[in-house]
């Protein structure tokens, strides 16, 4: 594990960029981190980081958002709103946990349960997690599965 404290939202996005910059084919990055902590912010350096053009926005209305152009594509899962062990088993999510490219999964605590099940050693090299605590109105702790950044 390590760990980041970050100034500001382009701090964030900059930690995000550079996982973007390594990520490989089958990356899954588990997000988690309360409302406003800064998951879409990192979200968006990875994409940069992927060299995907346009904007990022978590997905409202769909499950998720794929983002092309780049060196991989990138599936933007954002699961705040599954709430129910019910909600989350039929919402489909199985096929962005072995991504033809990589999936970036914000409020990733929701499917706690399936992150229990990926944790044989194939599955554990295939995802990084990181959670982002609010220290103070611009300032985020950062805990994360070193990627090697
Ligand atoms: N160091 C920081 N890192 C990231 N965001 C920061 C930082 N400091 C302030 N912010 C602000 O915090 C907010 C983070 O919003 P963001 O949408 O990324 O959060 P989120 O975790 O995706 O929230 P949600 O759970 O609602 O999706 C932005 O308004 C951003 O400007
Ligand atoms: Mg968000």
């Amino acid at each position: 594990m390590a760990t980041y404290i970050s100034h500001s939202p382009a701090e964030t996005e900059a930690l995000g960029e550079k996982l973007g910059r390594v990520a490989q084919r089958g990356l899954v990055i588990a997000l988690s981190g309360d409302l406003g902590a800064g998951k879409t912010q990192f979200v968006r350096g990875l994409a940069r980081g992927l060299g995907v053009a346009g904007r990022v926005h978590s997905p409202t209305f769909t499950l998720v958002n794929e983002y092309g152009g780049g060196r991989l594509p990138l599936f933007h899962l954002d699961l705040y709103r599954l709430e129910t062990a019910e909600q989350i088993r039929s919402a489909g999510i199985e096929e962005f946990l072995s991504p033809e490219g990589v999936s970036v999964i914000e409020w990733a605590e929701r499917i706690a349960n399936e992150e229990g099940r990926m944790k044989n050693e194939e599955n554990a090299k295939r995802m990084v997690r990181v959670r982002i605590e609010i220290m103070s109105e611009t300032e985020r702790k950062i805990i994360y599965d070193d990627f090697g950044a």
